[in-house]
């Protein structure tokens, strides 16, 4: 007589691996913002146009007609070349010159006498003494 043992079978668990599942590494950080970009050129303005003043052509007919055949040595002063002019100039310097503080009456009687020059006129031998009193 046979008697068959029973076996159990073996339990097989079978291990099933979930796979797994990445989280989405989703891109959070923001995107680098692009600088502004700021221009350091300014659009040139026309008012910062400069414009030569000459001695020839601009200050030197208004000396002529105010100043030259009136002075001739009035209060030590001659005005009647540009060295003679330049004499009494700081090329670069108006304020402390001379013939701009004897246009405005800086210090001393506004010239010419009793009848000074218009400011456009003032203003003109201003930037030529500022631009450096050259025989242009
Ligand atoms: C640079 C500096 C200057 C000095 C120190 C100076 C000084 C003088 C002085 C002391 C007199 C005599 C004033 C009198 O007699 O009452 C005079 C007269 C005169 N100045 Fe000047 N002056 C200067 C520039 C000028 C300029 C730039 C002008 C013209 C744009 C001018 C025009 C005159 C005129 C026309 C007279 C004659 C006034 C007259 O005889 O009736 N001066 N100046």
């Amino acid at each position: 007589m046979l008697i068959s043992a029973c076996s159990t079978p073996a339990l097989v668990v079978k291990e099933v691996s979930e796979p797994e599942v990445a989280p989405e590494m989703e891109e959070s950080a923001a995107k680098p913002t692009l600088e502004e970009s700021k221009s350091t050129e300014e659009p040139a303005s026309t008012n910062d146009v400069i414009v030569e003043v000459s001695f020839s052509q601009d200050v030197w007919p208004i000396l002529e007609k105010y100043a030259v055949t009136a002075h001739g040595g009035k209060g030590g002063v001659f005005l009647e070349s540009y060295s003679d002019i330049l004499g009494n100039v700081v090329p670069g310097d108006p304020e402390t010159s001379l013939l701009y503080k004897a246009l405005i009456g800086d210090g001393m009687q506004q010239m010419p006498p009793g009848n000074p020059l218009p400011d456009e006129m003032i203003q003109m031998i201003y930037d030529w003494i500022k631009q450096g009193a050259k025989e242009n």
